[in-house]
């Protein structure tokens, strides 16, 4: 399931760091795996594991008031996790990096169809660019 989210006032990296603290102690638990990425004001999130642990982990982040207008591009079954593990060390900035445009025009123009492999393409691109 990812989605991509505004967040509403300027997150500081201590705010950053509480969401990471927080999501990797409650996905561990759920056995959530996946990724987070920050970029432009916008959260690129991708999560899988069992459906009623993510959904109500979803539902928990749906309601953070430290972002807004969450928008779920897509959930349903998957095959296999493309994620080993939950990916979130640090919540990740990528200030300049923009050679698609934001999160959201990215998804925009992709195809429904398409959605999740190129959002896993997408955070997989980036964690590599990152780790460079
Ligand atoms: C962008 C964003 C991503 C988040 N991702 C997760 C997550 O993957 N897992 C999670 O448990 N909480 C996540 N949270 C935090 C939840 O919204 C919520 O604050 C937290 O789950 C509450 O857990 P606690 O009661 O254990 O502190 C996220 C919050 C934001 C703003």
């Amino acid at each position: 399931m990812p989605y991509v989210s505004k967040e509403v006032p300027i997150l500081s990296d201590e705010d950053l760091k509480n969401i990471s603290i927080s999501s990797s102690a409650n996905n561990e638990k759920n056995q959530i795996t996946g990724t987070l990425l920050y970029m432009d004001r916008e959260f690129l999130q991708i999560l899988e594991g069992p459906e009623k642990g993510l959904l109500e982990t979803y539902q928990r982040i749906d309601m953070d008031t430290r972002h807004n207008s969450v928008n779920l591009y897509c959930q349903g079954p998957i095959e296999k996790r493309a994620f080993t593990q939950w990916e979130m060390q640090d919540a990740v900035k990528f200030p300049e990096r923009t050679g698609f445009g934001t999160f959201t025009e990215f998804f925009q123009k992709t195809s429904d169809d398409k959605i999740m492999e190129m959002g896993v393409m997408l955070a997989k691109e980036f964690a590599i660019v990152i780790s460079e």
